[in-house]
């Protein structure tokens, strides 16, 4: 994994075309995973993602607020953004080719938004089991579903932009 900085990341960013987009993903593990992250880099490296960009950011509340914008209303939103906020994340530009679009192949391997209805091997059911002892946790304060990946290549631009530039903006 080559590491580059937020500035030399979104000259590379700037140029990029829909295509490029096809290929790349914007992910995160959430703060309660985040003590694993080295083993969890591994494990999205075994399984055929680039790692074309990370860092740790510690996100504020009005950036949680605006991430997660379409959320806002929702039952769940504000234990959302206290467990988005409550310590660092790791911020992903994977990228992955192949037959799907990359934000699909990542969210395949992420499994369903609630770990216990992810499937067997899926890295929220993998990293709930290691980290929390089972799916359960999932509804408890802190515990989340440990990974986030963008819904569509609209997304992947919206949020990888949101959030880097923040980052640029803040260094
Ligand atoms: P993520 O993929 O980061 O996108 C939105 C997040 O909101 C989601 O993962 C969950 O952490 C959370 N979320 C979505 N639906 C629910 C729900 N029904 N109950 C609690 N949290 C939810």
């Amino acid at each position: 994994m080559k590491t580059i900085n937020v500035q030399q990341f979104l000259e590379k960013f700037k140029h990029f075309s829909t295509e490029d987009f096809n290929d790349l993903t914007y992910a995160m593990i959430k703060p309660d995973a985040f003590e694993a992250k080295e083993e969890i880099l591994r494990d999205i490296e075994g399984r055929g993602f680039e790692i074309v960009f990370t860092a740790d950011l510690q996100l504020s509340d009005s950036l949680a607020r605006d991430f997660y914008s379409e959320h806002d209303g929702k039952s769940f939103f504000e234990r959302l953004i206290r467990q988005m906020t409550d310590g660092p994340v790791v911020i992903l530009i994977l990228r992955k080719k192949g037959d799907v679009p990359c934000f699909q192949a990542w969210r395949d391997e992420l499994g369903k938004t609630n770990p216990a209805d992810a499937a067997e091997g899926t890295l929220r059911k993998v990293y709930t089991q290691k980290l929390f002892g089972g799916p359960e946790a999932y509804k408890e304060e802190r515990a989340t579903n440990c990974f986030h990946g963008a819904d569509s290549v609209a997304s992947v631009i919206r949020e990888a932009s949101l959030v880097l530039y923040d980052m640029a903006m803040s260094a």
